[in-house]
Order: structure tokens, then sequence, then C-alpha cells
């Protein structure tokens, strides 16, 4: 018997990507690869790659040059390139990196198998009109309690700084009864908790029984499902925040007490710069409306600091906002201009300037998430165990506002939810007493 081919995979990125990653490496396992975590083993490399920022995109070129060496003492080995880089710069990347064999868009890869096969070095950065997901292999190869699954691709929403459009085309949304079914699957191999993924998953609008549904409609539906605990969906616009959906927060027990809602920054002049169609008064009166559905609701943010024209002003009107709502966490990132967007013709802000609001936002959000995990103290919270602690007989896991908690639990194993006490925050977790097992 000839041994198993081994597959690397390497994911930047988002939450899709991780994804499209789980997908690739099923599609290649129908070829016969297993996945490593070695990369010195591996037969195959797969670098899926993220577009965002020019730091994002400059990893895969370092990475390219450590592979060089690596290759050079196994001449079988293939590298592939995959993601929103492979999309954007398409030929571009074989012309570059001399050392990769095929080029992969993320609306391509379910013909990953054929260009493996090929021989040649070859590129795929169709958007084709068959719908990937229907010439993928089932999901198998799970790893635990919990699992992403995309509901919708691209966006149509355009804001000046942003690539996404661009890499992953237009918006699409996967049927009503493809969703179900895969979630089933997932429930069916041990899955409790499941993550709707979207680049604008809010704006989810699937053919279904009887017509469109909307998100909160295939929420609603999934919450039937039985064995399916927890159910939480990523990334939304404070556009397509609908009433139903809304509402849904503070109907369906199995929606999760948290949600990811990117502001960008509090300043109506910037907002209508970056071209996200509503202002600061909006999003505050959004949050209120989502407040009053779901009280104890933790929210987070995205943030971007430093885009061109940011005052002194408009970013203290980001502050006044991040005051205003009090986050639960949120990421932030210095504007990167991205080639082929409409923000790149525009003046930069300094860096130094950019540098120094990007530590004070830091810096406000960081008192913020530390005051939301101390008033977790003394709170029960469910927790769904996802791995063992560092320490032994500890397990870790996420609690329904998706802090990571420590148990210790000798007996706990992954995959089981149980109720426990919060005894103390740290830095970027808490710690919690087990008080008792729910199942
Ligand atoms: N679809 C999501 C997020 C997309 S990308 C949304 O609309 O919110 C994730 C985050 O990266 C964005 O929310 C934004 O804060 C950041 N980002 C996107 N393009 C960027 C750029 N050119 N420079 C810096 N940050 C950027
Ligand atoms: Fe990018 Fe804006 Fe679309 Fe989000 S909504 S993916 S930031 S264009
Ligand atoms: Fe990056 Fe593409 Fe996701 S650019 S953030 S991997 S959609």
């Amino acid at each position: 018997m000839t041994e198993a081919k081994k597959l690397f995979v390497k994911t930047y990125g988002c939450q899709m990507n991780v994804y499209d990653s789980e997908r690739m490496a099923e599609a290649l396992g129908a070829k016969g690869y297993v996945t490593t975590e070695v990369v010195e083993e591996a037969d195959m490399v797969l670098l899926n790659t993220c577009h965002i920022r020019e730091k994002a995109s400059e990893k895969l070129y370092s990475d390219l040059g450590r592979l060089r060496a690596l290759k050079a003492e196994r001449p079988g080995m293939k590298i592939g390139v995959a993601g929103c880089v492979a999309q954007a710069e398409g030929e571009e990347i074989l012309r570059r990196a001399p050392v990769v064999d095929l080029v992969v868009g993320p609306q391509a890869y379910h013909r990953l198998p054929q260009m493996v096969e090929a021989g040649t070095r070859v590129v795929d950065t169709e958007f084709p009109v068959e719908d990937k997901f229907a010439h993928l292999p089932e999901r198998r190869s799970l790893r635990g309690p919990t699992a992403f699954l995309t509901v919708q691709e691209g966006c149509d929403k355009f804001c000046a700084f942003c690539v996404v459009p661009y890499t992953r085309g237009a918006e699409v949304s996967r049927p009503v009864a493809r969703l179900l079914d895969e979630a089933r699957k997932l429930v069916d191999q041990g899955v409790r908790e499941i993550t709707l993924l979207g680049q604008n998953v809010n704006a989810y609008h699937g053919a279904g029984p009887g017509g469109t549904w909307g998100l909160a409609r295939l929420v609603r539906e999934m919450a039937g499902i039985a064995g399916l605990d927890r159910i939480r969906y990523t990334t939304s616009h404070p556009n397509d925040m609908d009433d139903d959906l809304i509402a849904a927060h503070g109907e369906v027990a199995q929606l999760m007490p948290y949600l990811h809602l990117p502001v960008q920054s509090g300043s109506d002049r910037i907002l209508k710069a970056m071209n996200r169609k509503h202002t600061a008064e909006a999003y505050l009166r959004l949050v209120e409306r989502i407040r009053a559905a779901r009280p104890d609701i933790l929210l987070s943010s995205d943030f971007i600091v430093g885009f061109p024209g940011e005052s002194d002003a408009d970013f203290q009107a980001t502050l006044d906002l991040i005051r205003a709502v009090g986050f639960g966490a949120a990421f932030s990132f210095k504007y990167s201009a991205r080639p082929g967007t409409p923000a790149a013709e525009k003046t930069p802000v300094p860096a130094e300037v950019a540098d120094a609001r990007l530590q004070e936002l830091q810096a406000l959000i960081t008192t913020q998430q530390q005051a939301a995990q101390q008033a977790m103290v003394g709170r029960e919270v469910e927790v769904l165990y996802e791995k063992p602690g560092r320490r032994s007989g500890q397990m870790v896991g996420k609690s329904g506002h998706l802090h990571a908690v420590h148990v210790d639990d000798p007996e706990g194993r992954i995959g089981d939810m149980v109720r426990a006490r919060v005894s103390a925050s740290a830095p970027n977790s808490l710690a919690a007493e087990l008080i008792s097992r729910i199942a």
C-alpha cells in the first residue's frame, strides 16, 4: 500500500478562510491527502491568504521565501496559494514566486483536485456560475464541538477602504435547505455550537421554502435542530440589522448574547468618506434597540484609525462613540491603503499620528473589555469545553458571551457543557468554579 500524501494548510485572515481551509482539506482528502501539522513532511502546502491589509498580504511572500528552501529538499512537494491574495493577484503570484505550483481563488477551490493532478503550474481565479458548495465532498474531519458554517459569501457594500467586494465578489446567499442539511450533519458529528459566517452575514437572503429567507428566519429554523445548543453569526453590517433579527436576540434561547457589529468610526464625516451609509447616531440608536431586546448582550466592533482625512476631532468622535456604547471587545486597525480601492487615492494620515491614535483607542477598549469581564465575576455562566487547559485537570471553553473560561474539572471532556461560577478575571480569560454538568 502506498503511504497517504500529506497536506499542510496555513490559514491567514478571517473565519471564512478557516471554513474554506477545512473544505479544501476535505476536497483534497477525497484525492488521498491527509492533513499534517508538520510542514517539513508535507507533499503539498496550501497557503490560504488574506488581502485585507498590506501586512496580511505581505506575509504570503515571506512564507513563500521560507518554503523555497524546504521545496529544494523535497522536490515533489507542491505549493498552492488560495484565498484573497490569490484572487487579487492571480498570475502575478506565479511570476513573483517561481516556487508556487497553483493559485486558486476563493470561489474556485472545489476544482483543487483537478488542479493538483494537472502537473503544470495553474491559476484558477474565476467566479464560476456553478455553486462551489455543490461540488465539494460532505463535511468530515471535525475537531471539536464548535463549527463554522458559511451561509453567505461576498459583499456589495463597497466600503471605500475594503478589498472584500473585489476578492470575494458579489453577495451570494446559499439556499436554506443546503444549510440546514449541513448544520444537521455537523450536529450528527458532535457539533453543539455553530457560527454562521458571511462577509455580510446579516444581509443573508437565501432561497427557502415559500420564498426568500432572511438571517433571522434561518436562525429560528436552525434553533429547532435537536442537539444544536448554540448559534452565533458574524460579521454583520449595521444597516442589515432588521427588526426580525433584533427580535430573535430576545426570543431565540440558542442565539448567544454576543454580537460583532463593526462601526469603523464615530465621525459622520469619516463614515461618509468610508461609504458606510450610516451615521454614528444611527449606530447608537441601533445599539439601544438591540439592548432592549437582549439587555445582557455583549457587543464588539472593528475600528479603523487614520483613514485619509481623519482629523483629531474625527478621532475624538470615535472615542466618544466607544464611551457611549461600552464594548466587550473590539478589533482595531491602522488604515492600510489597498490597491484598487477608492480610498487608496487619498492622502494618508501621517503614520505616527495613526500609531498614536491606535494606541489610545486600544487602551480605551482594553479598559472596557476588562470592565465587561470584571462584571462577570460572581455570575453563573454556561461553558462549552473546547480543549484542555494548561494546568492539569483544567478545561477551557467559551461562555455565551464568548469569554474564554477556565474551569478546574478533572472529569471534564471536550464537548461537555457545564454550569460554572466566575471567580476571577485575567487579561484575556475568566476563571470559574464548576457548579454542575449540563450534559
Ligand atoms: N465584513 C466585515 C469585515 C470585513 S474585514 C464588515 O463589514 O464589518 C474586517 C475588518 O478589517 C473591517 O471591519 C475593518 O475594520 C478592517 N479593514 C478592512 N479594510 C481595511 C483597510 N484597508 N485598512 C485597515 N483595516 C481594514
Ligand atoms: Fe468590506 Fe465594507 Fe463589505 Fe465589510 S461591508 S466586507 S468592510 S466592503
Ligand atoms: Fe482577508 Fe479575504 Fe477574509 S481579505 S479578511 S481572508 S475575506
